[in-house]
C-alpha cells in the first residue's frame, strides 16, 4: 500500500506560510485546514490565502474544509487549482453533486467524517470519491489526543474501500504522531495528516520521513 504523509500547517507559523511549506520537502502534500467559526469553533483562513499558496508553490495541496454551506464554497477551491478538496459530510446537502463538481474542476473529491459519524450510510458515495478522511479528534484544533475509538471505523472504511475496488485513499487526521501512526496503518489508513507532530519537531522534514518509514515498516 502506498503511504502518504500530508503535514498540516495549522500549528506552523502562518505569517511565514511559504517558508513553513518549504520546510517539509519530503511531504506528499500540504494539508490546509479551512475553518469558518461556524462548522467548528475556530477560524483560520479561506480562499484568498489558498489562492496565494497556489500561486507560490507546485506542491500537492490537500484542502480540508471545516465550513458550513460547503456545497456553495468548496468548488472555488478546486477552481483555484487545489489537487484535493475535502468536504465534511455533516455540512453537505448534496454530496454527490458536490463530488462531481469537484472532479469536473480537476480536483480529487474527498469526504470527511467527524469521529462520531458512521461510514455505513455513505457507502453508496464511495464511487463518487477519491478519498475518505476520518477525523481521529474532534475537528477544530491541532494538538489534541488521538481517539482510539475511531480505529474500528478505519478498519470498516478500509473494508468498504476494498469492496469498491480499493482506489480511494484513506486519510486520518488528528493526533497522528510516532506513537499513534502504526495502529492507523494496521487498521488500514494510507494517508496521514500530522500537524503538531511535524511542526513542533526540531527537524520537521526528518519527522515526515520518520513517520513515513514507520508506516511502511
Ligand atoms: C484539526 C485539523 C487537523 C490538525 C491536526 O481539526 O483538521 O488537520 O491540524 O493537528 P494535530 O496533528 O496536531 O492533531
Ligand atoms: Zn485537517
Amino acid at each position: 500500500m502506498e503511504i502518504r504523509i500530508t503535514p498540516s500547517v495549522l500549528n506552523a507559523d502562518l505569517a511565514n506560510l511559504s517558508a513553513e511549506i518549504a520546510r517539509v520537502p519530503s511531504a506528499d502534500g500540504i494539508h490546509l485546514d479551512v475553518m469558518d467559526n461556524r462548522f467548528v469553533p475556530n477560524l483560520t483562513f479561506g480562499l484568498p490565502v489558498v489562492e496565494s499558496v497556489r500561486a507560490d508553490t507546485d506542491r500537492f495541496l490537500d484542502i480540508h474544509l471545516m465550513i458550513a454551506d460547503v456545497d456553495r464554497w468548496a468548488p472555488g477551491y478546486a477552481e483555484a487549482g487545489a489537487e484535493s478538496v475535502t468536504f465534511h459530510i455533516e455540512a453537505s446537502e448534496k454530496p454527490v453533486a458536490l463530488a462531481r463538481t469537484l472532479r469536473a474542476a480537476g480536483a480529487r473529491a474527498s469526504m470527511a467524517l467527524k469521529p462520531g459519524t458512521p461510514i455505513e450510510p455513505y457507502e453508496d458515495l464511495l464511487p463518487e470519491l477519491d478519498m475518505v478522511l476520518l477525523m481521529t479528534v474532534e475537528p477544530g484544533f491541532g494538538g489534541q489526543s488521538f481517539m482510539d475509538s475511531v480505529l474500528p471505523k478505519i478498519a470498516q472504511t478500509r473494508a468498504l474501500i476494498d469492496k469498491h475496488g480499493g482506489q480511494l485513499w484513506l486519510q486520518v487526521d488528528g493526533g497522528i504522531a510516532a506513537d499513534t501512526i502504526e495502529r492507523c496503518v494496521v487498521a488500514g489508513a494510507d494517508t496521514f495528516v500530522a500537524g503538531s507532530a511535524v511542526y513542533r519537531a526540531d527537524d520537521p522534514d526528518a519527522m515526515v520521513r520518520s513517520l513515513h518509514d514507520q508506516a511502511v515498516a
